[in-house]
């Protein structure tokens, strides 16, 4: 007889010593599962990660965790809603006898957005609900910190205030809590069109006057797409596809997938559109909010700035939510990714800027702190995977010792001075040092 723990122990299921099953998969599927091509737009999807244990090493103990969240899965904005709602209607009134081919479905598709009140909201049903998914997350993260909670006091969630983010942040802390939520937690809202806050937001590009996201405009894909369009238009006569309709059916996938779990654009685009779709986005936001753009880390030096200062404090949960770009920003401040240019003449296929497998709906990058028979390390957990610092690994599970990470996330620019904020606005965060309890909000 076989049981579990022999499967554990031999990696592979034994039956009177026959091996019925490899305990080791020889298969790589990951590499093709869509998620990893819906640009960041579409639902939430691991980090494909490194292979390192999630545990906590031998000999540490959690001792602080920050987390710094998107918002979960949601329908598209009122403006990309509108592009998708004329793609969508153009496509209906092509006049097509015969209905055929990739697109052949279009003859029985309904628009996936049913009500114009969903734009710009999180997705509260299906497969894929942002809110479904954030408190779930929130539910794990308790399992995980629960020796982190002091149940005694209340404890703060920080939320930019776009409707999507508050609802997530919510979710997230009616998971976390429970049936204490009401009470134990006190989500703060923190203003994200009010400019003046300056540093002191949980959107500091958009505060920053010298951040220009239009300072590069590089794109990939033009022939790529054309020969896509070409492609359908062959196999399903009639809708005068365009190469920049391809670019449409990418997001239209993504979305209308958060939405319904499923979407036929999806299945009418050949991988090779995909790849192309994701690098694509890749070398766009690599240039406007990562490291292509030199005010990325500056705008993200903010948070690396305040992460330190907890790093060093005895706080011990901090929870945060924003957008992809914020995060991005972030990840870039932390020294996270390594490339430093992405070419627009070929794919780089070995690079480790993927939108999809950094900012996914809901993703979600955490800091922990560890304090290992008595000395700290910080490790960083990214999209549930964890993601070494590159070039710090040498702690424990590949941890990075505290001093070291300390250096390497302080910021080197000033945000207040390379943003020529007004000399009344925030130069740093203070939000997390002086919130006050309050649950209207919540
Ligand atoms: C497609 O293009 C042809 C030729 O330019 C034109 O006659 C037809 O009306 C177009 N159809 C659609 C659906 O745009
Ligand atoms: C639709 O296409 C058919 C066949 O090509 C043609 O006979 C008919 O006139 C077209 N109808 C419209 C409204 O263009
Ligand atoms: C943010 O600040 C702006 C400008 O002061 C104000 O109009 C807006 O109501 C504030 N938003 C929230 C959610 O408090
Ligand atoms: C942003 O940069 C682009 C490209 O250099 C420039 O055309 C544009 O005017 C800039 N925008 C602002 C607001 O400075
Ligand atoms: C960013 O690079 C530009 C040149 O492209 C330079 O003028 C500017 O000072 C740099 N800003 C920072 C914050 O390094
Ligand atoms: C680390 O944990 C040990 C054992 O729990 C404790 O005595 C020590 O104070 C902790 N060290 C730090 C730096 O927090
Ligand atoms: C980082 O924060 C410290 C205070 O903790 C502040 O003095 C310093 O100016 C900040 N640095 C940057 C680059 O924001």
């Amino acid at each position: 007889m076989f049981s579990f723990a022999t499967t554990l122990l031999v990696g592979a299921i034994v039956a009177n010593g026959l091996i019925l099953h490899p305990g080791y998969d020889q298969v790589a599927t990951d590499q093709y599962n869509l998620l990893k091509f819906m640009i960041g737009a579409g639902p939430f999807v691991e980090h494909s990660g490194f292979g390192i244990p999630l545990d906590t090493p031998p000999h540490c103990e959690i001792e602080q965790a920050q987390l710094f969240m998107r918002h979960g899965e949601r329908f598209p904005t009122k403006s990309s809603g509108k592009q998708y709602k004329k793609f969508y209607d153009r496509l209906k009134k092509a006049n097509i006898t015969d209905y055929k081919g990739p697109l052949a479905f279009i003859e029985d598709l309904e628009y996936f957005v049913p009500d114009s009140d969903n734009y710009d909201l999180e997705t509260t049903r299906g497969l894929y609900s942002g809110l479904l998914n954030a408190f779930k997350f929130g539910t794990y993260l308790r399992e995980r910190y629960d020796s982190l909670v002091d149940t005694s006091s209340v404890l703060p969630i920080f939320a930019a205030s776009e409707d999507r983010v508050v609802d997530t942040a919510r979710s997230f802390g009616r998971g976390f809590f429970g049936p204490d939520y009401a009470t134990s937690c006190s989500i703060q809202v923190v203003n994200e069109t009010d400019t003046s806050k300056g540093a002191n937001a949980l959107t500091t590009k958009d505060n920053c006057p010298t951040y220009n996201s239009s300072f590069y405009d590089y794109s990939f894909g033009d022939e790529i797409f054309q020969r896509e369009a070409d492609r359908l238009n062959e196999l399903s006569p009639g809708f005068n596809i365009t190469a920049d309709d391809i670019i449409t059916m990418g997001t239209y996938c993504a979305y209308e997938t958060n939405v319904k779990g499923h979407s036929s654009f999806c299945d009418a685009l050949s991988r090779e559109a995909f790849i192309a779709l994701q690098y694509n986005n890749d070398v766009t936001k690599f240039y406007q909010f990562g490291p292509g753009y030199n005010m990325s880390a500056v705008a993200g030096g903010v948070y690396a700035n305040a992460t330190a200062k907890l790093l060093q404090e005895d706080g011990k949960l901090w929870f945060s939510f924003s957008h992809d770009n914020d995060l991005l920003n972030y990840i870039t401040a932390l020294g996270l990714i390594t490339d430093t240019e992405l070419g627009t003449e070929d794919v780089d296929f070995h690079r480790s800027f993927k939108t999809s497998e950094l900012v996914p709906q809901g993703a979600r990058l955490i800091i922990e702190k560890l304090n290992c028979s008595d000395t700290s390390f910080v490790r960083t957990i990214l999209n549930d995977k964890v993601y070494p610092v590159p070039g710090c690994s040498s702690g424990p599970g590949y941890s990075c010792p505290l001093e070291d990470y300390l250096d390497i996330i302080t910021p080197e620019v000033d945000y207040a001075s390379a943003c020529e904020l007004p000399d009344d606005a925030p130069k740093e965060i203070s939000f997390y040092w002086d919130w006050k309890p309050t649950f209207e909000n919540n």
